[in-house]
């Protein structure tokens, strides 16, 4: 009998895969009414000649299966150890997960680059409104009533005299009102007109530049721009002057830049600052001169980058924005 329940109890210990299974052998051996319990409570039934070598008999059983238990339970614990370590456990020489970060825009790469270029000239960057009146950004740059930049067609109006501004010129309006000449600024920004094609779109970017002061010709235009295309597009990059028509410049040029692989390109419209846009801000236009530029920063990403449509750059499509 004693022999039996021993032998029971080791192959319960043994196959108790966890501490919770163990518990159990040992409620059933050693618990208030396990097998060994019941067996010390029988030792009045036993004749007294034998009692004493059952009790003993008894008393070993517990002790051993006591022991059993105690070893096994040390077995489990470290193995509940190890499993946890285990769990825990962390490949330090991994290489680590990469994060999606943000990627500046073609766009704003090119505008930053064109500033950095201008600043090292000596060109303050300034900001106007992008709300203007008609009188910033038409009467004062000498674009009267009529002329066909006015239209309703072509412009955001919110009244009469209220409207997203075209181009960034009326920033030049703005800083020669609250300046005394010398004055050496570029004015980047949204501008907004009714356009949208593959080459337009309704909101795009501009880069203004103003040059006031004593006796500016047309040479430091040209060495300007023709500095600033070198910077930007690399050695070799050349520009021509042709000339046009601007209601505030006078003369007035389409500025051509020659890039290699593509001849030239119009990318500027610039002239000397006419008389008239003097008089309308209170300078004297015998006393100064001075030489104005206005570019599409959104262009220049487009030539710089190789983008045939304009609209990519609006559709914020990731993979497309990071390939630049
Ligand atoms: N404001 C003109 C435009 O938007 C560009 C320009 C700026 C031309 C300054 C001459 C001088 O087309």
């Amino acid at each position: 009998m004693i022999e039996e329940i021993m032998k029971e109890a080791e192959e319960k210990i043994k196959r108790a895969k966890n501490l919770d299974e163990l518990n159990h052998v040992r409620v059933e051996f050693l618990g208030k009414k396990g097998k060994i319990s019941m067996l010390m409570k029988r030792i009045k039934e036993i004749p007294s000649e034998e009692r004493r070598k059952y009790g003993k008999a008894v008393n070993e059983l517990k002790n051993n299966v006591e022991d059993l238990i105690r070893e096994k339970l040390e077995t489990l614990k470290n193995l509940e150890k190890l499993r946890m370590y285990e769990s825990m456990w962390v490949d330090v020489s991994l290489p680590g997960a990469k994060r999606k970060t943000g990627h500046e825009h073609p766009v704003m790469r090119i505008w930053r680059e064109m500033e950095e270029i201008f600043v090292s000239m000596g060109y303050e960057v300034v900001e106007g409104p992008e709300i203007e009146d008609t009188w910033h950004n038409f009467d004062a740059l000498n674009t009267p009533e009529w002329h066909p930049a006015r239209d309703e067609h072509d412009s955001f109006y919110f009244s009469d005299t209220s409207l997203l501004r075209t181009h960034t010129s009326p920033v030049q309006i703005r800083i020669m009102l609250s300046r005394k000449p010398p004055i050496a600024i570029i004015s980047p920004g949204k501008v907004y007109r009714r356009d949208y094609d593959a080459t337009h779109l309704p909101v795009f970017h501009q880069l203004e530049g103003l040059y006031v002061d004593k006796r500016v010709t047309v040479g430091h235009l040209k060495f300007t721009l023709g500095e600033f295309a070198r910077r930007m597009f690399g050695e070799g990059s050349r520009v021509r002057l042709r000339p046009s028509f601007f209601p505030f410049t006078e003369p007035s040029f389409e500025v051509d830049v020659y890039l290699k692989g593509y001849g030239w390109l119009e990318i500027l419209g610039a002239g000397m600052v006419d008389p008239e846009v003097f008089k309308n801000v209170g300078y004297d236009p015998e006393e100064w001169t001075g030489f104005a530029f206005g570019m599409g920063v959104d262009r220049v990403a487009m030539l710089k980058y190789g983008i045939t449509d304009i609209r990519e750059l609006v559709k914020n499509d990731a993979r497309f924005l990071s390939s630049y």
